[in-house]
């Protein structure tokens, strides 16, 4: 069953603990936190004292995605925060001694790509991190359209005998997921389509059964 992790960056900002309690509600497995530093990405979003605040009201685990250039920066505060699962972008160099802090305060490690960042970035990380992100759209903003070229990286990932969680975000629909969950897909990070859905539990019960 592919797990659904709605992401607040779709949420009504003003109104946060509402919508996340109709996701959790409606059965989302975990909330994915898209934190991003106006930098790595151009846009802005999430504190660690969002994340701890959520923390406080949301029975779910917190899945945040730190879309940021210097993730070291504030990698203790959103652990300290209580993230179950911290995701940093491969990008931004060698991050295995991130994913050891990661694990140090016992959470779980992602390793994140941008849609053209090729699969051998995260070649060094498949023993350590629990999760491999294959972002489906240019980091930074919700309602892009998906990025067919990812369907074949989580394919070739499986391909390659990758057995942890493989998360996709962004873009995803659906009517797409099916083709996601098909190629090996673990985790949707969905915003848009969940959080402007008439019914998310329906919606949420129809994603399950794929
Ligand atoms: C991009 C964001 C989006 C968002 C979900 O950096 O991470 O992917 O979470 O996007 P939509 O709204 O398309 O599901
Ligand atoms: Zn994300």
């Amino acid at each position: 069953m592919i797990k659904i992790a709605p992401s607040i960056l779709a949420a009504d900002p003003i109104n946060l603990e509402k919508d996340v309690r109709r996701a959790v509600e409606a059965g989302c497995d975990w909330i994915h936190v898209d934190v991003m530093d106006a930098h790595f990405v151009p846009n802005l979003a999430y504190s660690p004292d969002t994340v701890r605040r959520l923390k406080e009201v949301c029975p779910v685990p917190l899945d945040v995605h730190l879309m940021m250039d210097q993730p070291e920066t504030l990698l203790d505060a959103f652990l300290d925060a209580g993230a179950a699962n911290v995701t940093v972008h491969a990008e931004v160099g060698d991050i295995s001694g991130l994913i050891r802090k990661i694990h140090e305060k016992g959470a779980t490690a992602g390793v994140a790509l941008r849609p053209g960042t090729p699969l051998a970035a995260v070649q060094p990380y498949l023993e350590s991190a629990e999760l491999i992100l294959t972002m489906t759209v240019e980091p930074g903003f919700g309602g892009q359209k998906l990025d067919e070229r990812v369907i074949g990286k989580i394919r070739e990932l499986r391909e390659n005998g990758y057995t942890g969680e493989i998360e996709a975000d962004g873009g995803i629909r659906m009517d797409n997921i099916r083709r996601l969950a098909e190629s090996g897909l673990s985790v949707a990070v969905m915003g848009t389509a969940l959080f402007r859905h008439g019914d998310m539990q329906a919606a949420i019960s129809e994603l399950h059964r794929i």
